[in-house]
């Protein structure tokens, strides 16, 4: 278990570490969108957080910098307005997270882990682990936002083989499933506590919704019809001017995306991705279907009918590998659609952990029995009909911060973030 807890801390590190060298001082302090927070908070932040929870918390160790805490508090300064604060200088952050670091090291060698529920099944270094993470894919959505040269590059995803052979949907029969997680040790408290859930019979995409499906919506004037968008969705796409995914341009009738830094034609087979949930439900009405609920997305990711019980995964209980699913940031885009055969759930659905994260339609609600830990912040000040859920992790997730009851969630106007979707339609509708 130390092990494990040190190479998730470690391989974190690496990633934070990768996501800021690559770029000079000027851009760690810049900050590039006012949606984002400049890298140079999130990289004190990281260490912030985890002197907070492990070194102080769990290790009763006085505060090391008490002065720069609200600095870092991200309940107390909204991200539009953290370039203004005294924050620490690219060479301190890095610094103040090293230190912080070689401290929570020496604390995991010594520390039990078992005895509170902080420490059972090192709960709070896993939390740490997946907060860097998730920070991680924070500044990889600030690299995306900022503008100028290339600096993160990799190899795209390998191509998947026969993937127009696969069905266009699976249906998923009636019947109850078990949805969350009572046993998973890393689990936040949203994904708790393990339910069941009776799901109506309904059918649901093999693969996320591809850029050339999503360029026939464009094509057919699906951006200018308003019977296909609820009314604030309409109201939303008029205001904001709405017309294509973002970071898309149209130039001699050609469509181009900009990916960090570079600009390319979009490739018709990858899901697509950069699209509100607005516009996801929208696609999803033009195409005379629906987004799927967030119990039918889970059931359809982790139930097996021949065992009756959840998976971990939708592939089985083992942990994710680089055939399962494009995740961990090894690639800087989703895989084409139909992609890592051996990753499909037992119904035979593809891609639904890794590559984009999937709006749903559900409202971000607590789970019957919730309990908020370890704090009301982590997901409890959130629950409410003004976010909505989004499932299954994306490419610029790692595997630590992803599981089949893993659950996001967003502002249905959010388009930065790493999200595409797939749609669904219940099994007695022709
Ligand atoms: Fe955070």
């Amino acid at each position: 278990m130390r092990e494990l807890i040190a190479d998730q801390l470690i391989a974190a590190r690496e990633r934070t570490a990768r996501l800021t060298d690559c770029v000079e001082d000027h851009d760690l302090t810049a900050q590039h969108s006012p949606l984002m927070s400049p890298l140079v908070w999130d990289l004190a932040h990281i260490g912030n957080q985890e002197e907070l929870w492990l070194l102080r918390n769990v290790g009763g160790r006085d505060p090391m910098h008490p002065e720069i805490d609200p600095l870092y508090d991200a309940f107390e300064h909204p991200r539009s307005e953290r370039p203004t604060l005294p924050l620490l200088p690219p060479a301190e952050a890095r610094a103040y997270a090293h230190e912080v670091r070689g401290r929570v090291l020496d604390l995991l060698a010594a520390s039990p882990l078992e005895g509170t529920l902080l420490l059972d099944d090192g709960f709070a270094f896993g939390l740490i682990a997946q907060h860097e993470q998730q920070h991680d894919e924070t500044m990889l959505i600030t690299h995306q936002l900022r503008r100028g040269p290339v600096a993160l590059t990799a190899p795209p995803p390998p191509a998947p083989a026969g993937a127009e052979l696969l069905p266009a949907e699976v249906l998923i029969p009636a019947g109850p499933f078990t949805m969350g997680t009572d046993t998973e040790p890393w689990a936040l408290d949203n994904e708790r506590p393990a339910h069941q859930v009776d799901v109506p019979a309904f059918r649901l995409d093999t693969t996320p919704v591809s850029n050339g499906d999503y360029l026939r919506f464009i094509a057919d004037g699906g951006y200018h019809e308003p019977r296909w968008w609820t009314p604030e969705g309409w109201e939303h796409r008029q205001r904001a001017d709405l017309s294509a995914p973002l970071f898309w341009t149209s130039e001699g009738g050609q469509w181009l995306r900009r990916r960090f830094g570079a600009v390319e034609p979009v490739p018709p087979d990858e899901p697509v991705l950069h699209v509100s949930w607005y516009e996801a439900d929208a696609y999803a009405r033009w195409a005379g279907r629906r987004l799927p609920t967030e119990a039918e997305w889970e059931k359809a990711a982790r139930h097996d009918p021949a065992t009756g019980r959840s998976r971990r995964f939708p592939w089985g209980d083992a942990s994710p590998g680089p055939e399962h699913a494009n995740l961990g940031q090894r690639h800087l885009q989703p895989a084409p659609v139909g992609s890592y055969p051996e990753g499909g759930s037992a119904y035979g659905v593809r891609q639904l952990m890794g590559d984009v994260w999937e709006w749903t339609a559900s409202d971000f609600l607590p789970y019957p029995g919730f309990r908020a830990w370890p704090y009301k912040e982590y997901s409890e000040v959130f629950f409410g009909p003004e976010y909505k859920v989004l499932r299954g992790g994306s490419f610029a997730v790692a595997p630590v911060a992803c599981r089949g009851t893993f659950r996001n969630w967003d502002y249905p106007i959010r388009r930065q973030i790493f999200a595409g979707f797939r749609t669904a339609r219940s099994a007695e509708d022709a």
